[in-house]
């Protein structure tokens, strides 16, 4: 846990004198066990945790975040059971449902990343028609990692850039860091400078392998239905509070 909250409570007007993060990616972890510790099914946990995205998008506007990623479902969530699967589809509809005119207004631009063509085709449709809807925006990008997963975007892209090899339209040489960047679903975007992680696991889950090579990590036992704007303030706070030298030193 973060030192500072044995002091004192940091207030949003504090983050706010300091250069913020760009882009912050969240696991949004924990929710099966707050329904647990409750006596409620575990998809209790998932619809009390979109509750808690819709605060913390609304806080990153408010504040002038520019990209928000969320993992909502990995390449490795088809594993648990048929109804909790069922259930997190049917959330992003409902979702979607009730909340895209909002969110449009606010002007947030909803961007799914994964390998979409393989979700349920009601969820795919109004995924896409969130995308639609919203392409033009520019306050907020909110990247929904939905059957995403890190490897397999690597493995994704290093096949297109195999085909543009094999069509001539480039060289084994033209390859670089920027190049493979620009076939990952980040195109164009910066690399996550802050990665949060509540309930208190150590692990990267598959999550944007290759963007978070320096991302500041901010792990929190906090799980994530309890977890509010002020959490996001204090781990802003953190970020903003350490030594980012990106592999050089320090020299002032
Ligand atoms: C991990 O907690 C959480 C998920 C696999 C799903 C996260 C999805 C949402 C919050 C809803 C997505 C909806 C929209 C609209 C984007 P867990 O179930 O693994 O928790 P546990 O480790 O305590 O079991």
């Amino acid at each position: 846990m973060a030192l500072f909250s044995k002091n004192k409570t940091i207030q949003k007007s504090d983050i706010l004198k300091k250069p913020l993060p760009k882009h912050i990616a969240i696991i949004m972890d924990g929710n099966g066990r707050w329904a647990t510790n409750r006596g409620l099914p575990r998809v209790a946990g998932h619809r009390a945790g979109v509750e808690t995205l819709k605060q913390i998008i609304e806080f990153c506007v408010e504040i002038n975040i520019s990209y928000l990623t969320v993992y909502a479902f990995s390449t490795e969530n088809w594993k648990r059971p048929k109804e909790e699967v069922n259930t997190l589809m049917n959330l992003v509809v409902e979702y979607i449902e009730r909340e895209l005119d909002l969110l449009d207004r606010n002007g947030i631009k909803i961007n799914p990343i994964g390998i979409l063509d393989e979700l349920p085709e009601k969820t795919l449709e109004y995924i896409k028609k969130a995308a639609e809807k919203t392409k033009d925006n520019n306050k907020l990008v909110l990247n929904v990692a939905l059957n995403y997963g890190g490897r397999a975007e690597i493995t994704q892209a290093v096949k297109k850039i195999c085909q543009k090899i094999a069509n001539g339209e480039i060289t084994p040489q033209d390859i670089n860091e920027d190049l493979i960047s620009r076939f990952l679903y980040t195109s164009n975007m910066p690399d996550p400078d802050l990665l949060i992680r509540p309930s208190g696991e150590m692990r990267l889950s598959n999550f944007l392998l290759w963007q978070i090579a320096y991302s500041e990590l901010w792990v929190t036992n906090v799980l994530w239905p309890d977890f509010k704007p002020q959490h996001l303030i204090n781990a802003i706070y953190d970020f903003q509070n350490r030594d980012r030298r990106f592999g050089g030193i320090n020299l002032s």
